[in-house]
């Protein structure tokens, strides 16, 4: 069943009104989700109309509806892509085996502890990026960053009904957990750091959304291959919703280069910030700022915690059932760099054992593939700047490399030595002033800040200049 059922308070395409406990125990929830949303949701603009799209069907293509609405009237529902027909597990010690339905009570806590992780993230970051639209670029960028936002919203929804729907009482709890807890609060805090720091300017926006949300998306992938049916299907739906946040992301980070690649040019000596922009070398640092940050995501180098959900068939590798043949690994190694006794060797550690450190080899080449076309626009503007990214040891606060000290191509230096030239490829304090200062809304249709260009087109057929958001 793919069509969504619009008639019901929630709307959703699970047969919500036939259950009628679950049905009842989400609607005490969901006044509770909205009173968040007041709270916590984009300040200043629950009133104004905004151009969104909301899912009508969770069809491939052509899935969504456009139209103005209030975000807080946006109708957030429970939708899951369509059941494949005897779907069978497709990796681990159940390989084979059909498809669950319910959660195997041995699984229960695994299960339960990463749907709760994976779903803390989605209300955090809009809590994140709450005071955002003050500084919007552009109506069209406001937004989109309106759309990210709902659409979290959505996510949040989507694991609460796997919380619900599958964890009873446990799961409740947590539910409720994930609406009491606050990004950045010092007593209830999100539960992954990344999580807990504003995101208070546009540029680390689109870093957000260029870099985080791709972490998300292969989570999400790895999740969507996973054994528990009901996890896989809403992961495959979130997937679709997720690939215009990282649009959003890759395309913002372009259109900065772009303008920066012109102003670069037409100024005297060559820097794009002469001209009120933001230089080639300080959107670099940004990137090296946040592409560790999101390695770190990706959990340990060697880890026995993704060894055993694979080996239980939970969480797969991206395109598992496409990509790969060998689905048991057991016996397979794979070579890592590791630093041991201080210097960089080789070392073969068991591939199960491997499994998020091949989940972040898929990332970082999706992020090669947009630094590549970043490349291509300084390329156009006839600039010889090339972004490119940092070694995977460089500036980790997780994993093997993080008790020592690499420089920018992941060669071991002293902490001495990391403290004098950090400043060399992070931003600095002032910097990043200076990229705030930079962030003075345009809210004119069709106008964009200087420090931005113009995307290439519009959203849903429209033009730039159509008025995305409106005030009531
Ligand atoms: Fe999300
Ligand atoms: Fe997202």
């Amino acid at each position: 069943m793919s069509g969504i059922d619009y008639t019901q308070r929630i709307p959703n395409n699970v047969g919500l009104g036939g259950d009628v406990r679950l049905q009842r125990a989400l609607e005490k929830w969901q006044p509770s989700f909205l009173s968040w949303w007041h709270d916590m949701g984009p300040d200043g603009f629950q009133a104004h109309n905004v151009y969104l799209r909301t899912a009508v069907s969770t069809e491939p293509g052509g899935w969504a509806n456009f139209g103005h609405v209030k975000m807080p009237e946006y109708r957030w529902g429970i939708f899951l892509a369509d059941a494949v027909p005897d779907r069978r597990i497709a990796f681990g010690e159940f390989a084979g085996a059909p498809a669950w339905q319910e959660v195997p009570g041995e699984l229960r806590a695994m299960l339960r502890r990463m749907i709760v992780v994976q779903a803390d993230t989605e209300p955090a970051s809009v809590e994140q990026q709450r005071r955002l639209a003050h500084s919007a670029p552009s109506l069209y960028d406001m937004r989109n960053l309106f759309q990210v936002n709902v659409e979290e919203g959505r996510h949040l929804w989507a694991m609460v009904y796997l919380l619900h729907a599958f964890f009873g009482r446990d799961g409740r709890d947590e539910a409720d957990e994930l609406l009491a807890r606050r990004s950045g609060d010092a007593d209830k805090p999100r539960i992954l750091d990344a999580f807990n720091e504003p995101c208070d300017e546009w540029l680390s926006f689109f870093c957000f959304t260029m870099f985080t949300d791709r972490d998300g998306k292969y989570q999400l992938a790895a999740l969507a291959e996973s054994g528990f049916d009901p996890l896989a299907r809403t992961c495959r739906f979130m997937l679709t919703e997720e690939a215009h946040h990282l649009f959003v992301g890759e395309t913002g980070i372009d259109r900065v280069v772009a303008r920066s690649a012109e102003l670069t040019r037409a100024s005297r000596n060559g820097r794009a910030s002469e001209l009120g922009g933001i230089d080639l070398e300080l959107i670099q640092k940004y990137i090296d700022y946040w592409f560790p940050y999101c390695l770190d995501l990706f959990g340990g180098e060697i880890s026995s915690n993704a060894a055993d959900m694979f080996a239980a068939g939970v969480k797969g590798r991206y395109q598992e059932e496409r990509k790969y043949t060998n689905h048991s690994l057991l016996g397979e190694t794979m070579a890592l760099t590791v630093f041991e006794d201080g210097r960089l060797q080789t070392r073969d550690v068991p591939a199960r054992n491997a499994l998020n450190e091949v989940l972040r080899g898929e990332y970082r080449d999706d992020c090669q593939r947009a630094v590549d076309k970043w490349n291509k626009t300084t390329q156009a503007e006839g600039l010889r700047f090339r972004f490119s990214l940092p070694s995977n040891r460089f500036f980790r606060r997780q994993g093997i490399y993080a008790d020592h000290c690499f420089d920018r191509e992941g060669n071991p230096i002293t902490r001495g030595e990391w403290e004098r030239r950090a400043i060399d490829w992070l931003p600095s304090e002032a910097e990043r002033a200076y990229v705030r200062s930079l962030m003075l809304p345009v809210t004119l249709p069709g106008k964009m800040a200087n420090w931005i260009g113009a995307p290439r087109k519009g959203i849903n057929g429209k033009n730039i200049d159509y008025t995305y958001v409106r005030t009531a």
